[in-house]
């Protein structure tokens, strides 16, 4: 390992046992970056309290206890311990992470099953930016997952059942089926739904057809499975389209909608019964999991069965769980969906947990997403009050993207696929770098900004670090260093660079991707001044200081398209 914060974490934890008794071993020595030095302990201020001695005192005899120590230590004020690490130990440590193709990320052993929920489009409705973040995010978490040795399980859990398909289907009719499927693959799903709403809420004879249809779909009936069919391989079609612009993993072999658990839903009503997990309650089949109350303080219900012998939402979501847990065998479970949905999560896994299908040793997680916001801080929407099309936000994007390259001179090849990297990167970016959990304002030209915490600039910095290697006719595989830190800049990007490894991880365990972006854009920062306090390529410039530059920007590459991939984030060549 080789995040100096945890290496100083060790080291000071054996200087603490060695001091104070080994009882000591496992307190937190409080290690953070500090303004004074590279790092700051704390932990002399708590101990002294505990020990009844002067915290100056306990500093002390920690400073003198630290043995193996990569730095120098001063105590300082009231009994802060400051750290600053030797310049050889970042440089070979540094040297080590260069080395290494995995750049100081490790494996999980032993590793997980994990089943990431996200994506899941409505088939009634057209995919729209609600679902663009879903997608996003939970993108992001199963690169991390897979980069990490996980087994990653994607689970693209559609919307694409239920009453509305009768409507649906009965429209797709009246249209005729080659007018339908061309709508749909073009993304008209919400002019489909609307058109067919229309039908239903003005024309009698419709809505009884739509109304047949509905029991004909559930009963299985082949020709009205066909045309259900029809609809969603259409659907499906346009699904990809938006999958294949924003550059995500998702497949159709990850398609796991409500309808696939349809053959499983009677039993799981049965076995809830039967185990007496599940009562009947006004007619319908409800689990009432612990804690949870209405606002007349009555127990909240889990439908699972509604009292006309209709399943819904929670039906499905039971039989979900039990089908990953069981059949895929997660140890954990993902569900990338927005926030507004928290207390029906919080209600399955309850109940899945009080059936015994959730057994402790899985873990399921709601992975809140916060609502996408107009820069009028109100949700989303365009000027007329729709909601926006996923296909043209993303269309808007590239075009300004392409605006914004189009005086550089390149061919209009190379100058579309530079657009579609840097607005689909834009977009991507800015979804990922706020916490998944808050709200966000989606502002296309905060998002495009060549400057700041944006995807553009992170593809910029590392498009410049390419056009050093090319000037410097060397293959950036090519520049092994040796790395000699001198100037303070290229010190601080070197140590920066250390806790790659370390912070990939946590990204993971903790599904914050935006953790990884703040990285990222302090490792382009750092990159800039280390561009002005450190020429690399001029001839003024010794050998073996230009080798070790070399080095770090090669490094500093490494890292940054690393993390960019893993946040699904495309990087072009030249910009
Ligand atoms: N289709 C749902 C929606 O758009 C999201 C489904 C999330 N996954 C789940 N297992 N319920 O709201």
């Amino acid at each position: 390992m080789t995040d100096p914060q945890i290496v100083l974490t060790e080291r000071v934890q054996q200087a603490l046992a060695h001091a104070f008794g080994p009882e000591h071993a496992d307190a937190d020595p409080l290690i953070r970056p500090s303004q004074f030095a590279d790092f700051q302990a704390n932990v002399a201020m708590s101990l002294a309290k505990r020990l009844r001695r002067a915290p100056r005192e306990v500093a002390e005899a920690i400073e003198g206890a630290l043995s193996d120590f990569p730095g120098t230590v001063e105590v300082s004020g009231p009994g802060f311990l400051n750290i600053t690490l030797d310049d050889s130990w970042i440089e070979s440590e540094a040297q080590r992470v260069l080395a290494d193709p995995r750049l100081g990320v490790g494996s999980i052993t032993p590793s997980q099953t994990v089943v990431i929920d996200y994506s899941a489009p409505n088939a009634a409705k057209e995919m729209h930016v609600g679902h663009l973040r879903t997608t996003i995010v939970g993108d992001s978490l199963a690169r991390l997952h897979e980069h990490l040795g996980n087994t990653v399980i994607r689970q693209n859990h559609l919307g694409d059942w239920g009453t509305p398909f009768g409507m649906l289907i009965e429209h797709l009719l009246d249209i005729g089926e080659e007018t339908a499927v061309e709508q749909l693959e073009a993304g008209m799903g919400t002019e489909f739904y609307q058109a067919a709403r229309v039908k239903f809420d003005g024309d009698d004879a419709f809505k009884q057809r739509a109304r047949v249809r509905v029991t004909t779909l559930q009963s299985g009936d082949p020709d009205t499975m066909r045309l259900w069919h029809v609809f969603m391989d259409a659907t499906v079609r346009y699904f990809n389209k938006v999958y294949q612009l924003l550059g995500v993993t998702l497949t159709d072999a990850d398609l796991a909608g409500e309808s696939m658990y349809n053959p499983m839903l009677q039993k799981t009503c049965d076995d809830l019964e039967v185990s007496g997990a599940a009562v009947i309650s006004d007619g319908a089949l409800c689990v009432f999991p612990p804690g949870f109350t209405g606002s007349d303080d009555k127990p909240l219900p889990l439908i699972i069965r509604k009292s006309d012998g209709g399943y819904g939402y929670a039906s499905t979501d039971m039989a979900a769980i039990r089908y990953r847990v069981h059949d895929l065998k997660a140890d954990r479970i993902l569900y990338v969906v927005g926030s507004e949905q928290a207390l029906h999560f919080r209600m399955v896994f309850a109940g899945a947990r009080m059936s015994g299908w959730l057994p402790d040793t899985v873990s399921a997680e709601h992975v809140q997403i916060g609502m996408m916001l107009g820069k009028d801080g109100r949700r989303f929407k365009t000027r007329s009050g729709e909601s926006v099309k996923l296909m043209d936000l993303l269309q808007e994007a590239i075009d300004r993207a392409t605006a914004a390259i189009s005086d550089r001179g390149y061919d209009e090849a190379t100058k579309s696929e530079i657009a579609r990297a840097v607005g689909m990167g834009a977009v991507k970016y800015a979804d990922l770098s706020v916490s998944h959990d808050s709200e966000y304002v989606l502002d296309f030209d905060r998002m495009l900004a060549f400057t700041g915490n944006t995807g553009p600039y992170m593809q910029y910095a590392t498009a410049r670090i390419r056009s050093i290697f090319r000037r410097a006719d060397i293959e950036p595989s090519d520049a092994k260093g040796p790395i000699l830190l001198g100037d303070p800049a290229e010190r601080a990007l070197a140590l920066h660079l250390l806790s790659f490894g370390s912070l990939v991880e946590q990204a993971a365990e903790q599904s914050e991707p935006h953790r990884l972006c703040a990285f990222l854009y302090e490792t382009s920062s750092l990159l800039s001044t280390f561009y002005e306090q450190c020429p690399v390529l001029r001839p003024d410039v010794p050998p073996e200081t230009r080798t070790s530059r070399l080095a770090l920007c090669a490094l500093t590459m490494a890292v940054l398209e690393t993390g960019l991939d893993l946040l699904g984030v495309p990087v072009p060549e030249r910009m």
